[in-house]
């Protein structure tokens, strides 16, 4: 019997309409657009402003819009997991959520806290249980809402995020498309150079923590850049090796967009030219675990089935992982 993979058969992303300019942050903090666009390449990114509204909401309008592209049914998906570090509340999860407004009953779901990694790790999560046979129809979302965990008085990371989500349809296939190896990483001797401080339980929310600032995102930008450097360029390249993966095998890697600067190093040390490098970080801004998803759905019309595909990703934790992923239509 032919072995079975999980192939990725539908893709759908959702943005919210605000659009916060390199122009506006301008007037919120003391920075300018040269100095963004020449040290992350961002220009813009989407903003959910409406009051009331969290990561779940972009969620469940990426996986309905995916249902409806791959016409299917909810009563259909086995399980959905879901790749947040923004939940909407600390529990219950947002998968959860997401199920609730599609009217998806009765299945497993659960969130995945591996932050900029979230995706990739969710990814090898849900094609597992295809391959196993377990389950037939799972959806891995990824999104965050990470201007709700911004201070925007602080220059050094309000530039860099973004509100988004993605979905992607995991269904089984024994043609050889699909996830064809992934590899999901952690070391938490970086936890304390990108995390949010407060809200958990070793500092619940009080008016102390409030007034410190604990429940904004804290990062160390150089540590941060130096370990991504390292981790992304490592795992794209060991990706490549035990795949015996030449560049020439490559059509796209599919990186994690935190800084076009990570993005071109990456790219470098796997030896793939940029046009082959997915890309859209002017637009969106780091949007954690729904930036892969999000370059998947703008690069979907130039995709070819049998394009071999490198995901790469490096967050919070520290965490970091990639895909190798032949697409499969
Ligand atoms: N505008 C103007 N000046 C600024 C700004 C700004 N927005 N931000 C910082 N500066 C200043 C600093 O204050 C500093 O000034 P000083 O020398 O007078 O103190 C100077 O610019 C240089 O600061 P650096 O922090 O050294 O700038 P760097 O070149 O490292 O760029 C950046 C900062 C863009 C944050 C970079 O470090 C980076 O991309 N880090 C990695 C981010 C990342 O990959 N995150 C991981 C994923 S996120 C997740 O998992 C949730």
């Amino acid at each position: 019997m032919k072995q079975v993979k999980a192939s990725i058969s539908g893709i759908e992303g959702y943005v919210p309409d605000y659009i916060l300019t390199n122009a506006e942050l301008e007037t919120l903090v003391d920075t300018s657009d040269e100095w963004i666009v020449s040290r992350t390449g961002i220009k813009e990114r989407r903003i959910l402003k409406e009051p009331g509204l969290g990561s779940s909401h972009m969620g469940a309008r990426a996986v309905k819009g995916l249902l409806e592209k791959t016409n299917t049914d909810p009563a259909e998906i086995d399980l959905l997991i879901c790749a947040t570090i923004t939940p909407d509340f600390v529990f219950p999860s947002t998968a959860n959520l997401i199920c609730d407004q599609l009217g998806i009953r009765n299945i497993g779901s659960f969130d995945v806290n591996a932050a900029c990694s979230g995706f990739v790790y969710g990814l090898e999560l849900g094609a597992q249980f295809i391959e196993t046979g377990k389950y037939k129809k799972v959806v891995v979302v990824g999104t965050d809402k990470m201007s709700a965990v911004m201070d925007y008085t602080d220059r050094r990371t309000c530039i860099l995020f973004g509100d988004g989500a993605g979905a992607v349809l995991l269904e089984p296939n024994t043609e050889g498309y699909g996830v064809i190896d992934t590899l999901i990483r952690a070391d938490g001797v970086g936890y304390n150079n990108l995390m949010q401080r407060g809200g958990g339980s070793r500092f619940p929310a009080t008016h102390e923590t409030v007034d410190a600032r604990m429940h904004y995102l804290h990062q160390d930008g150089q540590q941060v850049f130096k370990s991504a450097v390292r981790n992304m360029a490592d795992v794209s390249a060991e990706m490549m090796e035990r795949n015996n993966l030449t560049h020439d095998d490559v059509a796209w890697l599919v990186p994690h967009q935190a800084n076009r600067r990570i993005i071109e190093a990456t790219a470098n040390r796997m030896g793939v030219g940029m046009d082959k490098v997915m890309m859209n970080i002017a637009h969106y801004g780091n949007t954690t675990a729904a930036t892969i998803p999000l370059c998947l759905w703008d690069y979907e019309k130039q995709l070819k089935k049998g394009d071999n595909l490198i995901f790469s990703a490096f967050g919070a934790g520290f965490t970091w992982a990639s895909a190798y992923v032949k697409w499969a239509y």
